[in-house]
């Protein structure tokens, strides 16, 4: 029976046999992944190299055969290296691109390859490698930003800054007090990271859902002899339960677990600097390259990059939460809900890229309004605690001295005072430790640092 082509001008499928009818074109073109899968070439190819080393072990394929083969695979994976690789759209999926490529190369002995595979174990493989060489690309970004905190710090090692909680004026810190805090995020991303990549496993030999009949040594051998000359991230074993692993995208939605960690640090990240960039704070000049005017107020330099950043959270939260939806229920095994965590996985990974590779050129061109921030430290109201702590050391107990220095602060905004103008005998009849002297010690942003000892300031290093 000759089968009705409706999708005709699609590439040739890897199944149909038994079909006697084409697929629907609208079916086609809403099943097929080739416009984002082919992302998976180079996994792909490293799936197949492997595998015919396994068939030609088992007498599958001949040593010539598997040569050919090879060969054909080795053009394509440099071709994807030289990024001289253009996907075949009409293709159904990758897996099928790389097959039909290798058939008009080598004519029928490239039916062969698939032999006690499937796509099934493929794409699963495939997204390994791929979720590991993209958290590691993503570790070295984190890094370079965590170097640029540093360089950052280097340059404000000794410049007080005001320190805040509930959005209100609290106590002086360091701003490199403020970068280090970002620092440690992002080195605990590094972290996540680096475990993240050693804990992936990508398995062969699972076939569709049960196995192949090859021995699992054999597929050890051939994983060995691959990996001899051509390293992965990740790691590659024979198959354990050939169920879990093809079902399995657990690996997928840790990775868009820790990317929306990633996501939420660089969130906060920017809208701290969007409020410190306002007229109302005013004590960061952004990078202009990073900034845009409006089309209608002149004056305007808008923090787009920054607001950008914060938005993309709706994205990458998003796509963590599609993916944990897909999942949710599905049967064992193999499921064609599964192809649709690509796209979230993608989109995630390629948003915090860019965001974390211009975010290093953003705090490179970062600048403290040192002036501004002068200013902003003679609020006396920020040493209202130094003013406590300093009546415990005389021995008032802390529940005393912060009645005590709130009444103080009372006084001064009843009076239209600063604490540092009360008179020594007005000082003495809050508490008799109290003097001009010590309260010009006190209220003054390089003492108030100096005195949080707790807390280290040594350079963090990655
Ligand atoms: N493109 C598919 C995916 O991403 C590959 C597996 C297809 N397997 C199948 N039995 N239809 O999941």
């Amino acid at each position: 029976m000759i089968r009705e082509e409706t999708g005709s001008e699609m590439a040739k499928k890897m199944w149909g046999g038994r079909f006697r009818k084409g697929m629907d074109k609208r079916f086609e073109g809403f099943s097929s992944s080739i416009a984002y899968d082919y992302k998976l070439a180079e996994f792909d190819l490293v799936h197949s190299l492997i595998h015919t080393r396994v068939l030609q072990e088992n007498g599958i394929l001949t040593v010539q055969e598997a040569n050919r083969i090879n060969a054909v695979l080795e053009e394509l994976l440099k071709s994807i290296k030289d990024n001289r690789f253009k996907p075949n759209l009409s293709a159904e999926d990758i897996h099928t691109d790389i097959q039909n490529r290798l058939e008009k190369k080598i004519g029928p002995l490239s039916l062969k390859l698939h032999t006690l595979r499937s796509r099934n174990d493929q794409v699963v493989f495939d997204e390994k490698l791929f979720c590991g060489f993209e958290a590691s690309m993503i570790g070295k970004l984190l890094i370079n930003v965590c170097e640029v905190l540093l360089a950052q710090r280097r340059k404000y090692s000794e410049q007080p800054f005001v320190g805040y909680t509930h959005g209100q004026r609290a106590q002086v810190i360091l701003f490199s007090d403020y970068l280090d805090a970002y620092f440690y995020m992002f080195r605990r991303d590094v972290h996540r990271v680096v475990n993240y990549t050693e804990s992936l496993q990508a398995f062969i030999g699972a076939g569709a859902l049960a196995g192949s009949g090859l021995s699992r040594s054999s597929y050890e051998r051939a994983i060995k002899d691959f990996l001899r000359t051509t390293p992965v991230y990740g790691k590659i074993r024979p198959v354990v339960n050939s169920l879990e692993s093809v079902a399995d995208r657990d690996f997928v939605i840790e990775f868009l677990g820790l990317l929306s960690i990633v996501q939420m640090h660089l969130s906060r990240l920017a809208e701290d600097m969007i409020l410190y960039s306002t007229q109302e704070f005013n004590y960061l000049d952004l990078p202009e390259e990073f900034c845009t005017g409006s089309s209608l107020m002149p004056h305007k330099k808008n923090p787009d990059f920054l607001e950008l950043v914060r938005g993309s959270s709706g994205r990458i939260n998003g796509n963590l939460v599609s993916v944990l939806t897909i999942l949710k229920g599905l049967p064992l095994a193999y499921n064609r809900d599964m192809q649709l965590d690509k796209e979230p996985l993608f989109s995630s990974v390629e948003t915090v890229k860019e965001e974390l590779t211009m975010l290093k050129e953003f705090l490179a061109g970062l600048k403290l309004k040192e002036k501004v921030i002068e200013q902003a430290l003679t609020d006396e109201t920020l040493y209202a605690t130094d003013l406590a702590e300093f009546l415990v050391l005389k021995k008032v107990s802390f529940r005393e001295a912060h009645d005590i220095v709130g009444r103080m602060i009372r006084y001064v905004e009843d009076k239209g005072m600063r604490l540092s103008e009360l008179p020594d005998e007005l000082l003495i009849s809050f508490h008799r430790a109290l003097n001009q002297k010590e309260m010009q010690r006190i209220i003054n942003p390089f003492n108030a640092v100096a005195s949080r000892k707790s807390i280290s300031r040594k350079a963090p290093k990655i």
